[in-house]
C-alpha cells in the first residue's frame, strides 16, 4: 500500500484534530448541564458542532458506535443515528472536513462495508473513513443470529475482512468508466478486476458495483489497543484511535505502534496516532475543576458502575464501593481498557466508587482540567514527547464544551505552529499528508 507522505522534508510537522462527536456529550452526565443541548437524534445540533469543527480546520469528525442499546447505557449510547446514513447528510452541508464512521468487522459483510465507505467517498468528494471495530460487547450478538466469537478470533476475522474491503475498493481502474458515446462502451471489460477471494472466513467474488473512490481507498482508522489490534493497525490503518491515561502510557504504546508498523515494512510516520482526550476549560484551574465537580455531582453511582463494570467485563455488586479495585481475570471482551483502568486504579490508590466517576467522565480517555494554556501545553507535550500525533477531542457536551475549544485552544495550537489554520487540500488523505494509493496486488491468504 502506498502511504508515503507528501509533504517535503521541510515542512514542520503539525498535529491531526479529530472531534469525537456524540449528541449527548462525552461525560455521562454533560447532557444535564444547563448549557448542554442533547440529543443523538438532533441533527441540526450535529450539523453545527460539525461546522464548528470545519471552521477550526480539524481533520475530521468522528463516530463511534454500536450496535447494541440498554437504558443504562452512556446517555450518547442509547440511541444514535447510523453511522454512514448521519455522515452523508453532514457531507451534504460540509466542504472539508473528514467524515470518519465506525463499522464493525465482527457483525457486518465486507461487500457491504466497501461499497457505504466508497459511496461516502464519493459524495463526499474524497473524505470518507472507516474506523475498524471487532465489536467487543457478546450481548451484540442477541441481534445478529449468531454466536460472538472470542477476542483473538474477533481479530482474525477483522484482518480478513480489511483485505476483502481493500480488495474491493481496487474492482475498477480509475479510469475504467470511460462513457464512451461513440463506441457505446460505458466500462471498460479491460479495466475492471476481479477479486476472486476464497478465504478462512469469506468468499467474495467482486467487483465492487461502484466505480473506484476519489481517495482510492477511504481512509483507514483502527480502534483496539490489544497485541493482536495493534499488529492489524500496523499492517493496514492510516491512524490509529486509542485511550492512553498518561503520557508514559501514551509514549509506549506509541512506541510499540509504531515499531510494529515497521516491522510491516511501512514508514512508521504514515501511521497518525490518535488518543481520545477529555477537555474541560475554565479561566482558571479552580474553575475547571468547578466544573468538572458540578458534572460529577450531576452523576449517581447507580449509573456510572455499569459503564466501568462494562469496560472491566466483570461485576463488582459483591464489592464494597469504598474499598480498593479487586483483582479480576482479564475480560474477553474490551480487553485493552479492562488493561488500562485497571492500572490507573492501582497507580493512584483510586477505590471503586472513584474509578467509577473517572470512567462516568472520560471512559478511560485522559481528561485534561484546567485553563485552555494548560490545556495546549499539555497536548504539545504529548505531540512533542512521543505520545501522539493528535487527538480525538471529546467535549464534555455540547456545544459549549467545543466552542470553549475552538475560540480558546484552537489559536494558541495555531499561535505555536502546532495546528493548521488553513486546510491545504479537499481530501481527508490530504489533511493527513497521505499520498493516493494505486490499486494493490490481491493479498493472498489461504
Ligand atoms: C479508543 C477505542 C475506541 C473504540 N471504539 C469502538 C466503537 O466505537 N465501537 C465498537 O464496537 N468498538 C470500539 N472499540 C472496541 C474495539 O474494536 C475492540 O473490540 C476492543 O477494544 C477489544 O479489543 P482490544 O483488546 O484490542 O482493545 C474501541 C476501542 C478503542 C481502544
Amino acid at each position: 500500500m502506498t502511504t508515503d507522505r507528501t509533504k517535503p522534508d521541510a515542512a514542520p510537522r503539525q498535529m491531526h484534530l479529530g472531534l469525537f462527536l456524540q449528541g449527548a456529550g462525552h461525560h455521562v452526565s454533560g447532557w444535564r448541564h444547563p448549557n448542554a443541548e442533547a440529543g443523538s437524534e438532533n441533527f441540526d445540533l450535529l450539523r453545527r458542532v460539525t461546522q464548528t469543527a470545519e471552521a477550526a480546520k480539524f481533520d475530521m469528525v468522528f463516530l463511534a458506535d454500536g450496535l447494541t442499546s440498554a437504558v443504562d447505557a452512556h446517555p450518547s449510547m442509547i440511541a444514535r443515528f447510523e453511522p454512514l446514513t448521519l455522515l452523508s447528510a453532514l457531507a451534504m452541508v460540509t466542504e472539508r472536513i473528514g467524515l470518519a464512521a465506525t463499522a464493525s468487522t465482527t457483525y457486518g459483510e465486507p461487500y457491504h462495508v466497501a461499497r457505504a465507505f466508497a459511496s461516502l467517498d464519493h459524495l463526499s468528494g474524497g473524505r470518507a473513513a472507516w474506523n475498524v471495530v471487532t465489536t467487543s460487547y457478546a450481548r451484540t450478538a442477541n441481534n445478529f443470529s449468531k454466536a460472538h466469537p472470542a477476542h483473538d478470533e474477533r481479530y482474525a476475522v477483522a484482518e480478513e475482512f480489511v483485505d476483502v474491503v481493500c480488495g474491493l475498493w481496487d474492482s475498477w481502474d480509475d479510469d475504467a468508466f470511460v462513457k464512451d458515446k461513440t463506441r457505446g462502451v460505458y466500462a471498460d471489460p479491460a479495466k475492471v478486476r476481479i477479486l476472486d477471494h476464497a478465504g478462512r472466513y469469506f468468499n467474495v467474488k467482486g467487483p465492487l458495483n461502484i466505480p473506484r473512490s476519489p481517495q482510492g481507498h477511504p481512509i483507514l482508522i483502527q480502534a483496539g489497543s490489544s497485541g493482536p489490534g495493534q499488529d492489524l493497525a500496523a499492517r493496514r490503518a492510516d491512524v490509529v484511535f486509542t485511550a492512553q491515561q498518561d503520557i508514559a502510557e501514551a509514549q509506549s504504546f506509541y512506541a510499540s505502534l509504531k515499531q510494529r508498523v515497521a516491522g510491516f515494512g511501512r514508514d512508521p510516520a504514515s501511521v497518525a496516532v490518535m488518543p481520545g482526550f477529555l477537555p474541560v476549560i475554565g479561566r482558571t484551574l479552580k474553575e475547571a475543576s468547578a466544573k468538572l465537580f458540578e458534572l460529577d455531582q450531576w452523576t449517581p453511582i447507580a449509573s456510572a458502575m455499569p459503564l466501568l463494570e462494562e469496560r472491566l467485563g466483570h461485576s463488582l455488586a459483591s464489592y464494597d464501593l469504598d474499598g480498593p479495585l479487586p483483582d479480576l481475570p482479564v475480560s474477553d471482551q474490551l480487553r485493552s481498557r479492562a488493561e488500562l483502568l485497571t492500572a490507573l486504579a492501582r497507580r493512584e490508590g483510586l477505590t471503586i466508587r472513584q474509578l467509577a466517576l473517572r470512567v462516568a467522565a472520560g471512559r478511560g480517555h485522559h481528561m485534561i482540567v484546567g485553563t485552555a494554556a494548560d490545556v495546549a501545553d499539555r497536548m504539545q507535550a504529548w505531540f512533542e514527547g512521543g505520545a501522539a500525533d493528535g487527538f480525538n477531542v471529546m467535549p464534555p457536551f455540547f456545544p459549549e464544551g467545543l466552542d470553549d475549544f475552538v475560540r480558546e485552544v484552537v489559536p494558541l495550537l495555531q499561535e505555536r505552529g502546532l495546528f493548521r489554520t488553513a486546510y491545504a487540500g479537499t481530501t481527508l488523505r490530504d489533511h493527513l499528508g497521505l499520498a493516493r494509493p494505486g490499486p494493490e496486488e490481491p493479498v493472498s491468504r489461504s
